[in-house]
């Protein structure tokens, strides 16, 4: 079928009159290629089809939540039933406990857990109970680190206040002085420090965690009373069966959970150890929709399938053959690429590429040809993929390559540029 988007343009212009900007946050497609389609009609397994019909391999899975394939039949049947039996009540479902009893059971660190329904209202309440653990107010975590969406995290600057962003003091990823020197400048205010479980910032090359700054991390909230806290909403169970930094054996207080934990029905949770009992049992958090029982039915499938299934050693196997069919692809056209992360969370960009120009003219090459990639974000393979979708990607990127190769000029992502200095005009 060839590529036409006719419908999405109509869908468009129509929402320009009806949602500000014509759509806002991480789905705006504004930031991205000409043609990446903005409005979808229907998702199966590993594949997305957008309004005008077009198919495509997703690499984005709904950016993280989809780990076993869209419209698994378990997970979707278990939320069926549960919504015929009862959904959004005026007390929660008995699953409720079934759910938090099965996190404790998987995830090491943790005695109990909490449940909401956007990674962000996981990590501010992480924040408050961690502030209301000991009365001390000041929050450590990283630079460039994604925390969410609230005003003490989110990444642009607009309609946020100094006050919104008090309280808090930065370090650099992995660096184990720069992490020492901001606990020092907590003085003894310190209440948690935030760290992501690998640095998966956009755009940069992704870092697995340094066992030595992560153990760093643990033994200063030791020292200081305050609480460490894993935000876990991204990389949860795409890496481990556990919390990822059980992967460098440290254990945090608390740890935030979204996106795959249900394979996207709408359910985020916190988790947390005896020691931050108290504190988080003190504070008040809820919302209308927190304890919806089917979202908790559905992940509890989803819950057993990560326990029982090989899910992780596949999705990491299948990563494993796109990085290094990507690897040769890209030299016998004489690209060079960075493919960092872990190879089920792959992040894709281009050595010698600033302006994102080969990015662009690559990513938008695959989209027309079917495969749904992103020039600056870290992608996810999910477990509905199989090595046939793999060796696909391949055939097509090298055709993507080859067209790349033959183009008179590549432009740089413009727009993109153009939106990146104006954030850094306005200080956060
Ligand atoms: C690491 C991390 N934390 C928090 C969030 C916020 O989650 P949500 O968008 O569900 O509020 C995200 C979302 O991408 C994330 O990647």
């Amino acid at each position: 079928m060839t590529w036409t988007n006719s419908k999405d343009t109509a869908l468009r212009a129509r929402a320009e009159a009806v949602i500000p900007g014509g759509m806002y946050g991480h789905q705006n497609v504004a930031l991205l290629p000409e043609g990446y389609p903005q409005f979808f009609a229907k998702a199966q397994g590993a594949h997305l089809w957008d309004s005008d019909g077009n198919r495509y391999l997703d690499y984005l899975c709904g950016y993280g939540p989809n780990l076993f394939g869209y419209g698994h039949a378990a997970i979707n049947k278990a939320y069926i039933d549960q919504l015929e039996l009862g959904d959004t009540m005026t007390g929660p479902g008995g699953v409720m406990v079934d759910l938090a009893e099965r996190f404790v059971s998987m995830v090491a660190h943790a005695d109990w857990a909490m449940f909401c329904k956007n990674g962000t209202d996981a990590t501010t309440m992480a924040l408050v109970i961690a502030r209301n653990y000991r009365g001390k107010k000041t929050i450590v975590r990283a630079k460039g680190a994604y925390h969410g969406a609230a005003p003490w995290c989110t990444p642009m600057a607009a309609g946020i206040t100094a006050a919104d962003r008090a309280n808090q003091i930065f370090y650099d990823y992995n660096d184990v002085e720069s992490l020492e020197a901001a606990v020092r400048a907590a003085g003894d205010d310190l209440a948690a420090i935030f760290a992501s479980p690998i640095k998966h910032d956009t755009f940069i090359d992704q870092e697995a965690p340094n066992p030595a700054y992560a153990a760093r991390a643990r033994t200063l909230c030791d020292e200081h009373d305050a609480l460490l806290i894993v935000d876990d909403v991204r990389a949860g169970f795409r890496l481990a069966r556990d919390c990822s930094w059980s992967l460098v054996n440290v254990k945090p207080d608390l740890s935030t959970w979204g996106k795959a934990i249900a394979n996207g029905h709408p359910i985020s949770a916190l988790l947390g150890n005896d020691r931050a009992r108290a504190a988080a049992a003190g504070i008040y958090a809820t919302g209308s929709y927190w304890f919806s029982a089917a979202p908790m039915a559905a992940s509890l499938v989803t819950l057993k399938l990560i326990a029982d299934s090989d899910y992780l050693e596949r999705t990491q196997a299948l990563g494993e053959r796109l990085r290094a069919g990507l690897t040769s692809a890209s030299q016998a056209h004489g690209f060079s690429l960075r493919q960092t992360g872990p190879a089920e969370m792959p992040l894709i960009t281009f050595d010698e590429d600033p302006q994102l120009a080969k990015g662009y003219f690559w990513t938008s090459a695959m989209l027309k040809r079917g495969i749904y990639m992103h020039p600056w974000h870290n992608m996810f393979i999910c477990a509905a993929m199989t090595e046939a979708d793999i060796d696909h990607t391949l055939e097509v990127a090298e055709d993507a390559f080859k067209a790349m190769r033959g183009a008179a000029s590549l432009e740089p992502a413009t727009k993109l540029l153009k939106m990146a200095e104006a954030a850094a005009l306005q200080p956060l």
